[in-house]
């Protein structure tokens, strides 16, 4: 039998020490109950990396405010076959960054004052930037620019030629534009240390599947071009440059990701085109984050092995067919994406109706041109097993959620041979629920969640348990980071799911690995814990103050 791990259209076999050095990296970076992954021993608070980054002399593009006129409700997010416009100019991509990568509120307590985004960042650090590169249109020069979150503004980084530009319009769609990531990984090191490069992939998850569903707003998809590897998305970008010279190489930018986003429907495995040549020149500098830095060599290897190469483009993967899911709320998509945030605890009290519960699962699931899991060219790898602590209709307990049915036969033979798996009545048909065990799980959630009261305070928590040992063996190391893109983009997916049914969620990176895979039973590195997930009713803290995110622009609308 085929292995179902093992990638057909990798044009090399995996490099088994890039392998090793993953896998040794993910092991060191393990929170483990009585010592937890290396990290600082304090916050070095001097140097504090800047959440900002700016180009200094690259000219700017000051960006319309405009995703409050957006008619487009979070029900018409998930439709695949949406209308948007039919080609990027300056406006539907201030929308597009706006609701993918804008700020969403500043927050104020005790003189602090920091913004929030779209996109969620464990510790709020936000190591993701983004970037556009279109051929001209109205309003913008064909170009590639990097978005600047708090000024709402693209810097101009390069400025193509009219051959280049023209080059550019031919190799897309009509009407589209590539958006880039990348991830300055010292941003979360500074605070999180080793365990960082994990977080830096959740967040480059996030900001995918913010990218995905801001392209849904605008009645537009997107499509991770991930056959073009690293070293075409680090010259798509400029990372390898002008502008980042002189810089410390803890300021400088990885490269995560090119997508391909614009009217839809968009074609599977793009060829990617060529990036800009080599003699244009690059503008402005790149800012130094912090005066100081402190290097985690882990992080650097952990990056050296998962660097991506090329690949042949893999086409949408077949799914099987599953019933439509049910229609979210009318409430306009840009209310709801800006709305969006972490709770820093939970009530203990506020349940969900099952059906809400099974509603948020099922957008787990992915469907042919559905955001914003059509975002990727694989099948799922991230399941979850979740504690159900709050649920009515539902017996609390521990629970496993299969996000594809493929995946049964490989994880129960993996847990423990006790678990009853058990459907619970009334479930969907086609959601993988299955009880393991009934019982109160409120301490085990919490405990397990490296005592954070979140895990056990709402009305379920989650963590979610990946197929990563034989996927970076099959598929390469380069696959370690999809993995925990995946996880991020189900975080994501949570998020805004739990905004819809009245509640609020929070990712959790921090919890205790082994004991996790204790729970139930699972051995080896098949199966691993990549990220958790808390919900229920949220407790307000009153203290902060809000505003709004781009009040400090003065009336640009
Ligand atoms: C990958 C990831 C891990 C996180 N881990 C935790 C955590 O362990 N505990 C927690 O309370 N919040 C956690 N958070 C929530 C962040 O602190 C939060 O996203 C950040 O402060 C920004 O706030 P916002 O989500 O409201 O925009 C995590 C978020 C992400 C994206």
């Amino acid at each position: 039998m085929p292995d179902p791990l093992h990638d057909p259209t990798a044009d090399r076999p995996p490099d088994p020490e890039a392998v090793g050095r993953v896998l040794a990296y993910h092991e060191l970076s393990k929170h483990h109950r009585h010592s937890y992954a290396p990290a600082p021993d304090a916050l070095d608070w001097a140097n504090q990396p800047d959440p900002f980054r700016t180009f200094a002399g690259a000219p700017a593009v000051e960006l319309p405010l405009l995703a409050d006129a957006l008619r487009t409700s979070y029900a018409d997010l998930y439709d695949p076959a949406p209308a948007g416009p039919k080609r990027a100019d300056v406006n539907s991509v201030a929308v597009l960054f706006e609701l993918a990568l804008g700020l969403s509120a500043w927050k104020e307590y005790a003189g602090a004052r920091w913004a929030l985004r779209c996109n969620p960042s464990s510790g709020n650090l936000h190591p993701t930037e983004g970037y556009a590169a279109l051929p001209a249109a109205p309003g913008l020069d064909g170009g590639v620019y990097h978005y600047a979150a708090r000024d709402h503004a693209l810097e101009r980084r390069r400025k193509f030629t009219p051959a280049e530009s023209a080059a550019l319009a031919d190799a897309l769609p009509p009407g589209c534009l590539l958006v880039g990531l990348s991830s300055v990984h010292w941003r979360e090191a500074w605070k999180y240390g080793a365990r960082a490069f994990r977080y830096c992939q959740h967040d480059a998850g996030h900001a995918l599947a913010a990218v995905r569903y801001a392209a849904a707003a605008l009645g537009w998809s997107a499509r991770l071009l991930d056959h073009a590897g690293d070293a075409a998305v680090a010259a798509w970008l400029g990372l390898d440059r002008d502008g980042f010279a002189g810089l410390d190489p803890l300021d400088r930018e990885h490269p995560v990701a090119l997508a391909l986003v614009g009217p839809a429907p968009l074609p599977d495995a793009l060829p990617v085109p060529p990036a800009p040549g080599g003699d244009g020149p690059w503008l402005g500098r790149a800012n130094r984050l912090s005066p100081d830095h402190a290097r985690w060599d882990e992080i650097d290897d952990a990056a050296a092995a998962t660097w991506g190469p090329a690949t042949a483009p893999r086409p949408a993967p077949q799914s099987p067919p599953l019933p439509p899911p049910k229609a979210g709320p009318p409430v306009p998509a840009a209310t709801l994406i800006r709305r969006r945030r972490s709770c820093l605890a939970l009530d203990g009290r506020t349940a969900l109706d099952a059906d809400d519960f099974y509603s948020m699962f099922d957008r787990l699931l992915p469907r042919p041109g559905v955001a914003p899991w059509d975002l990727f060219p694989w099948r799922p790898l991230v399941h979850a097993f979740v504690f159900v602590h709050r649920v009515r209709g539902l017996e609390t307990g521990l629970y496993l959620f299969e996000r594809a049915p493929e995946a049964h036969a490989a994880l129960r033979p993996a847990c423990s041979p006790g678990f009853a798996w058990r459907r619970p009545a009334g479930c969907p048909a086609h959601l993988g629920l299955y009880l393991l065990a009934g019982g109160d799980y409120r301490q085990a959630a919490r405990t397990l969640s490296c005592h954070q009261e979140i895990a056990a305070d709402g009305a379920f928590s989650l963590g979610m348990i990946a197929a990563l040992g034989g996927t970076v063996r099959g598929r390469g190391a380069w696959w370690y980071r999809r993995v925990f893109w995946e996880a991020g983009v189900l975080g994501h997916v949570l998020y805004l799911e739990a905004e819809t049914a009245g509640v609020r969620g929070t990712g959790i990176g921090c919890y205790f690995d082994d004991p996790c895979h204790r729970l139930l039973g699972l051995s080896g590195d098949a199966w691993q814990d990549v990220y958790h997930f808390a919900s229920g009713g949220p407790v307000e803290d009153g203290r902060l103050r809000t505003m709004g995110p781009y009040a400090h622009l003065h009336g640009r609308g």
